[in-house]
């Protein structure tokens, strides 16, 4: 489903330009300077947008091409609440990292997750003390942030 293309295109003949324009955008920058594309399954803060099954199978082709991680954001779509367990099961895609978030718990408990796997797998976990992890409190995140930034200055 799509929703006022900006490129004034109609599916399927528009052949995908959205996610084609991605790779002009990726040779623009430099692919080289390109850590990742982010990208929800499904879009939700704007409207709930449903990608083309097509879409995502050509993003990760692109991002293939010139050795971009393809990292899905989960925070919304995760845990079954498209129908799958994870939003991108919808689409013949296999990202190269899900990020997830509050959905493990729905709010319902305070629970924090703990992801294991094999291959690439990079976190970074907010917590006041590596060996307790008790977590940083969004209080405290500001100062935080206030230190990292005056420090870099
Ligand atoms: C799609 C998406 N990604 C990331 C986040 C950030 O999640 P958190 O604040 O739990 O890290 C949100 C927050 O609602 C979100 O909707």
């Amino acid at each position: 489903m799509c929703y006022r293309c900006p490129f004034d295109k109609s599916y399927p003949s528009c052949d995908i330009d959205c996610a084609r324009s991605l790779e002009d955008v990726m040779l623009k920058q430099g692919p080289d300077t390109i850590g990742g594309c982010i990208v929800e399954p499904i879009t939700a803060g704007g409207g709930i947008i449903v990608p083309v099954p097509k879409h995502y199978p050509m993003l990760q082709e692109i991002c293939n091409r010139y050795g971009i991680y393809l990292i899905m954001d989960e925070v919304v779509c995760e845990f079954g609440r498209t129908g799958k367990f994870w939003g991108f099961e919808q689409y013949n895609v296999d990202p190269d990292m899900v990020t997830m978030a509050k959905g493990l718990a729905s709010s319902c408990m305070p629970l924090v997750g703990h992801v294991r796997g094999k291959g690439l797998f990079c976190g970074l976990e907010r917590v006041k003390d590596k060996a307790t992890k008790e977590p940083i409190i969004e209080a405290e995140m500001g100062r935080i942030i206030g230190m990292v930034a005056a420090e870099a200055c």
